[in-house]
């Protein structure tokens, strides 16, 4: 079987409200077993659950709170793209707010304000950028092949 490849790629667009994360999470981790990539779940499903919170929390307009009804027809959406590029998977996360993601001053203990935090930390690289097609992706990537120096 060969490895993946510049095939390897899946879009997914949900609505902006906290069930996205759940979905976006089983997404990642359904995807990735099919890819044969499984020695990246546990850090793909952490790294997509950080970057979809952050992505409904932008989004809104009722962030990581469950809507009310009447507020449903006010809803955004947010998207999750998976993708193989090279030695790389990268994880994409578009939203509509064009803020960018900071990267707070806390410790592994902290409870909140660590989501990019925890990015920097498992991830190889990440960023953001402002497409042209309006709102903003925060990406970060996993190398398919632990690096030397990594363990587990
Ligand atoms: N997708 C995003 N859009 C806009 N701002 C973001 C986004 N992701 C992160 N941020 C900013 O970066 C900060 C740090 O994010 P994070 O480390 O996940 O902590 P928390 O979400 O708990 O605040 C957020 O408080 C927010 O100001
Ligand atoms: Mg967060």
């Amino acid at each position: 079987m060969t490895g993946p490849g510049p095939g390897h790629v899946r879009m997914v667009r949900y609505v902006a409200m906290p069930t996205a994360v759940g979905c976006a999470r089983r997404e990642a981790l359904q995807c990735l077993k099919e890819w044969g990539l499984v020695d990246l779940l546990e850090s793909a499903e952490l790294m997509v659950s950080e970057l979809v919170t952050n992505a409904v929390n932008a989004t809104g307009p009722t962030g990581t709170r469950t809507p009310r009804y009447s507020e449903l027809t006010n809803l955004g959406t947010v998207m999750l793209e998976l993708r193989v590029d090279g030695e790389v998977l990268r994880l994409s996360v578009w939203d509509s707010d064009t803020r960018p993601p900071v990267l707070k001053d806390v410790g592994p203990e902290a409870e909140e304000g660590r989501g990019i935090y925890l990015i920097d930390v498992v991830s190889a690289r990440w960023g953001h950028y402002l497409p042209p097609t309006g709102g903003k992706v925060v990406w970060c990537e996993l190398p398919l092949e632990p690096t030397a120096g990594q363990h587990g």
